[in-house]
């Protein structure tokens, strides 16, 4: 008995030891430090790489209640709770993109993209989320927006839900209430059989983390419930069965006619190891299948990650719950959901160090958060470009080469990739450098590392309401003016840098001059 005890100490000992020099090692690193002398890479995108510009329904549209549309969540959100918008505004009028799309178009070919990634408003459709009650012209509106990208010979990238749930569902419970696998399923199939002949892909749903973590765990977006730990994992499973029953609706109704292609678009950032410790090395990994692998391993493999199965069940247990707070998938449903995806829709923006949590047998609060049982932090050296989206384009590489290695060599279409300015600034610069560095890592990972990354995305071609942040932070390649009711939209120069990308698809200032140079077959 003695002995034993002994040894627990010994190894607590030990641990200690190893967590102290973890932590040593973690002070001494420098995860960006090998990317110091980094420079833009002079290779030329793959030929059939795609590149293409984002926005959302509620960011843009404005005409919150005009023509029939329902009033959805964040309406109501923004209306009640002004406190919570950091300028106190609302998407109301927003860019007017319900009378303005043409203008957003005109961007877009100025630019030469060769896709729109927009979304559907729900409620804007149906007004109360439900099938029973169809707005013409709420179809009309999309039907039209799609006709115009066509004329424009731009392709659509459509998104079916951009977290802008209608009232009237989520007063029956939201993403809580089970029966919004069948309300979804419903409107899924509405938009595929509406709209599905003019639409090149499908994102059937965007950021479940931004759905469930901040709408029903912090509370700190619409809906505004907090639960953390508990409630964000039911929405998280419903997020999950609505994705998987809208897209088996359409490879089993609609594929054979549609050509387009279907999956779901998962934010993650990305996680470095605070030192080459395994305790950290292993502490991001877990951090990683904490953010992208929760959505992506149902879908991809079936079922939640192990290591949140296992940690949230143990912490469960030692917080006194009867049953894990993680709600299971049963059979049919690993079936269900396992392969839903035609490619891996990524948004990326930044990236955290991760470092294991000290003490071994620590049990924190119950959130999704402590449960990963992970430290993560930006270093104080990092440049900020607009805090929360420190650039740091290495991490864009490394979480690349993450998803090939650990979900094998997939189609991945970067579905989101940006960075927002709060002055407004045309000469913007800093957006520049983040779009070139960061598209550099991305080329740089298709080449060496063999990533399969057929496409990205801009967040965003206009500046837009940024949600809790309002107006204050601002996405576009264009300015937009929202202190004038005409909303004019101006080009920024990103927008002219992203447009000479796109012609000689390459990322550097004198590869035109090389192409239309006396050597013009020379590559990038
Ligand atoms: C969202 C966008 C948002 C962007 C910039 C993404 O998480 O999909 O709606 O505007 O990030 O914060």
């Amino acid at each position: 008995m003695l002995s034993l005890k002994k040894e627990e100490q010994y190894s607590s000992v030990i641990m200690k030891l190893i967590i102290l020099f973890c932590f040593i090692a973690s002070s001494l690193a420098d995860g960006d430090e090998e990317f110091a002398n980094y420079s833009t890479t002079n290779r030329c995108f793959p030929a059939d790489f795609h590149f293409g510009v984002s926005t959302s329904a509620y960011q843009i549209e404005g005409a919150w209640n005009l023509d029939g549309k329902g009033v959805q969540i964040y309406d109501t959100f923004t209306h009640e709770h002004p406190e919570k918008m950091d300028d106190r505004s609302n998407g109301d009028v927003a860019c007017d993109s319900y009378h303005l799309y043409k203008e957003d178009v005109a961007c877009m070919k100025e630019v030469g993209v060769d896709y729109y990634r927009f979304s559907i408003s729900w409620s804007r459709i149906l007004p109360n989320g439900t099938i029973d009650n169809i707005n013409k012209a709420g179809i009309d509106y999309y039907l039209n927006v799609l006709k115009e990208l066509k004329a424009n010979g731009i392709a659509s990238m459509v998104t079916l839900f951009h977290w802008d749930l209608p009232n009237d569902l989520q007063n029956r419970g939201g993403w809580l209430n089970p029966e919004i696998v069948g309300w979804f399923k419903d409107y899924a199939r509405l938009c595929f059989a509406e709209f599905g002949k003019y639409v090149e892909s499908w994102i059937i749903i965007n950021e479940p983390k931004q759905i469930c973590h901040y709408g029903y765990g912090n509370g700190q977006f619409a809906p505004g419930i907090v639960s953390p730990g508990i409630l964000e994992y039911v929405c998280a499973r419903h997020v999950l069965l609505a994705h998987a029953k809208a897209w088996r609706v359409f490879d089993e109704e609609f594929r054979a006619t549609l050509k387009s292609r279907v999956s779901l678009a998962i934010d993650s950032e990305w996680y470095e190891p605070a030192s080459s410790c395994k305790a950290d090395v292993v502490a991001a990994e877990t951090k990683l299948q904490f953010v992208f692998g929760m959505y992506a391993n149902p879908v991809i493999k079936g079922n939640w990650p192990q290591v949140m199965i296992d940690n949230i069940a143990r912490f469960s247990k030692a917080q006194g719950f009867n049953e894990s707070r993680l709600p299971p998938f049963s059979d049919e449903e690993v079936a269900l959901i396992k392969g839903t995806y035609d490619f891996i829709a990524l948004n990326h923006y930044t990236s955290y160090m991760a470092s294991a949590i000290t003490d071994p047998n620590h049990v924190g609060e119950v959130s999704w958060e402590e449960d990963s049982g992970v430290n993560i932090y930006k270093k104080s050296t990092w440049p900020t470009a607009g805090y929360p989206h420190t650039s740091l384009p290495w991490g864009f590489g490394r979480i690349l080469r993450w998803i090939k290695q650990t979900y094998g060599n997939t189609e991945i279409v970067i579905t989101e990739n940006g960075t927002p300015d709060t002055t407004g600034t045309l000469n913007d610069e800093d957006r520049i450098d983040f779009m070139r560095s960061y598209m550099s890592h991305m080329v740089d990972a298709i080449y060496d590392a063999g990533v399969n990354v057929t496409g990205y995305t801009v967040w965003s071609i206009i500046d837009n309401f940024e949600w809790t942040a309002g107006y204050t932070k601002k996405f576009g390649l264009y300015h937009v003016n929202m202190s004038d009711p005409s909303r004019p939209r101006t080009a920024k120069d990103s927008s002219k840098y992203y447009s000479r990308v796109i012609r000689t698809r390459c990322l550097l200032d004198f590869c035109e001059s090389i192409r239309n140079g006396p050597d013009s077959t020379k590559n990038c």
